[in-house]
């Protein structure tokens, strides 16, 4: 028996396969249920003590050897299987998808280099204020309508706190903290109670912009505005400033830019006006200046707030808001 279990040891060193099924045959023949070794093990209960301790080892030996032998066989199949040509290595590899910056992040940090690169820098505000920075030191008047709740999102059992409604907040926050001469913008998130529709949401995003020093005048206000637009939209886009109202600013300008998709001929997105609406803006109120501790005798201002999402959709032209928010992976793809 002794002999037997030597040669079988010899026949799995020495064995070779070049096919799976040479593989299959030696699993069957060593591993298998019934395999051979294991009627060596049968036998081996029959066999006399004093001989067990010299074959015992040598069974051992023979199973251990003929299980590693498998495996060192069926992988130099696998791997020369691969390099003989059932892999078509002239095919396109598979990529794994990459995500991509939402477009109104993209859009954002686009509006930021461009007044950064004009002097501005960058400040952020909180989107849970009080009605102190978002309205009063704005010079809302008391009854002012967008002080009412089909409005604003005020904190529950505090209508004191509430979802600041425009990026305004951090102007009175601003000009509380720091002393002219500033040159600041401050993007963020605005929340306003409105039903969701194609063309308003309860939250969107502004650009706010602030400038405050000595003889800042309206031509200011005109030039950096002017030179934003041709940055962002094309060189060759004009703006046009329309008298409006806001409460923290004397005057008020409602800003278009001239429309970039019909050069101003008239076309669905400026609605045949040729004209578009970015931004409301004007000079800041002296008593916004006061409210915030600094002296309107010695300093002017001006101040913007852009809404972005309305910058994206022109620059995209895309025509629904809801767009946006929904993380539709077939929208967010195409940026
Ligand atoms: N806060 C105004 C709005 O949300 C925009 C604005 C900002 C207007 C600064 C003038 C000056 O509509």
């Amino acid at each position: 028996m002794l002999d037997k279990v030597k040669s079988l040891i010899s026949e799995v060193e020495n064995a070779v396969a070049k096919t799976e099924e040479e593989v299959e045959n030696f699993r069957l023949r060593f591993i298998g249920r019934n395999n051979i070794i294991n009627d060596l093990f049968e036998d081996f209960k029959q066999v006399p003590g004093d001989q067990k301790r010299e074959l015992g080892p040598e069974l051992n030996k023979l199973k251990n050897l003929a299980q590693s032998k498998l495996k060192e066989l069926s992988s130099s199949i696998g791997t020369g299987r691969k390099s003989s040509g059932d892999v078509d290595v002239t095919l396109p590899g598979a990529y794994g998808t990459e995500g991509s910056i939402h477009p109104i992040s993209q859009v954002r940090s686009r509006i930021i280099e461009i007044f950064e690169r004009q002097g501005f820098n960058v400040e952020d505000g909180p989107e849970v204020d009080n009605d102190w920075n978002n309205f009063t030191a704005l010079n809302f008047p008391e009854n002012h309508p967008a002080r009412e709740m089909q409005d604003t999102y005020f904190i529950e059992k505090n209508p004191d706190i509430l979802l600041r409604t425009h990026t305004s907040n951090v102007q009175v926050r601003l000009m509380n903290k720091k002393k002219p001469p500033i040159r600041s913008i401050m993007p963020g998130r605005v929340y306003r109670n409105e039903a969701i529709s194609a063309r308003a949401h309860c939250f969107f995003h502004q650009v706010e912009g602030l400038v405050v020093g000595e003889n800042i005048s309206f031509k200011d206000l005109k030039n950096t505005l002017y030179h934003f637009s041709k940055e962002m939209f094309g060189k060759d886009t004009k703006i046009r400033l329309r008298p409006s109202y806001f409460p923290f600013t004397e005057p008020s300008a409602e800003i278009d830019i001239s429309c970039f998709i019909c050069g101003g001929e008239g076309c669905k997105i400026c609605k045949q006006t040729g004209w578009v609406e970015i931004a409301g803006s004007g000079m800041v109120d002296p008593n916004v200046l006061e409210y915030c501790g600094i002296d309107s005798t010695m300093y002017s201002g001006f101040a913007f707030g852009m809404g972005i999402e309305r910058v994206t959709m022109l620059k995209y032209q895309l025509d629904d808001l809801r767009l946006f928010s929904e993380n539709d992976i077939r929208f967010l793809k195409q940026f």
